[in-house]
């Protein structure tokens, strides 16, 4: 698969088969993320990986709905989490406005990099922002030093799911000459 083909057939997967992820490509998944660009190369996102019971549990942070389903059904689930701090503070270099942002657009990156290289493996993922962070983060025992940001359902997809409409370049691109 190009990378252009990963690109456009990449999609949300919110149903997900048993079957557990093949050894050794979780930890590849998280090789290839690191290779995302950060502010100054300052790598402030971790992952946790979660299966098991504890899978189970935080699917009820996620209310009712095709993303609860996701996390029951995945195998895995990745909780990312942002180390503030080091993300749009560079000591000795001009800082801008926009501050710790510059963490999120780093997670961004990174997890954006992370389902691509899932996809190309062969696995769907689904991103998840919308859940009980202060809960899920006291479930999965997250450092204090870090901020649980997103969830990442990852596994073999058992739906081909449609892909949502996007704007136009049109509508997208604005030129200045
Ligand atoms: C930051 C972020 C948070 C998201 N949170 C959710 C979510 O809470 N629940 C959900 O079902 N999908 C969630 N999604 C998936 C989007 O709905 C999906 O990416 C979008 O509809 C486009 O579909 P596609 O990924 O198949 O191209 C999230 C995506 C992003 C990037």
């Amino acid at each position: 698969m190009d990378a252009i083909e990963c690109i456009l057939k990449r999609r949300s997967i919110r149903r997900y088969k048993p079957e557990p992820l093949v050894e050794g490509d979780l930890e590849r998944i998280i090789e290839l993320a690191s290779w995302a660009p950060s502010w100054a190369n300052s790598q402030c996102v971790r992952y946790v990986a979660i299966t098991g019971s504890r899978k189970a549990q935080l699917a009820e942070f996620l209310g009712q709905g095709s993303k609860a389903l996701a996390v029951s059904q995945a195998p895995v689930v990745l909780a990312v989490c942002a180390i503030h701090g080091k993300s749009g503070v560079l000591p000795g270099r001009p800082d801008n406005d926009k501050g710790d942002a510059w963490t999120y657009f780093d997670c961004g990156g990174a997890v954006q990099t992370l389902c691509l290289a899932a996809f190309a493996l062969g696995y769907g993922t689904l991103q998840i922002g919308a859940f009980d962070y202060q809960g899920a983060a006291q479930l999965l025992d997250i450092p204090s030093d870090m901020e649980l940001v997103e969830l990442v359902a990852v596994g073999f997809a058992d739906i081909d799911a449609a892909a949502p409409a996007r704007l136009t370049v049109a509508e997208l691109l604005d030129h200045r000459n």
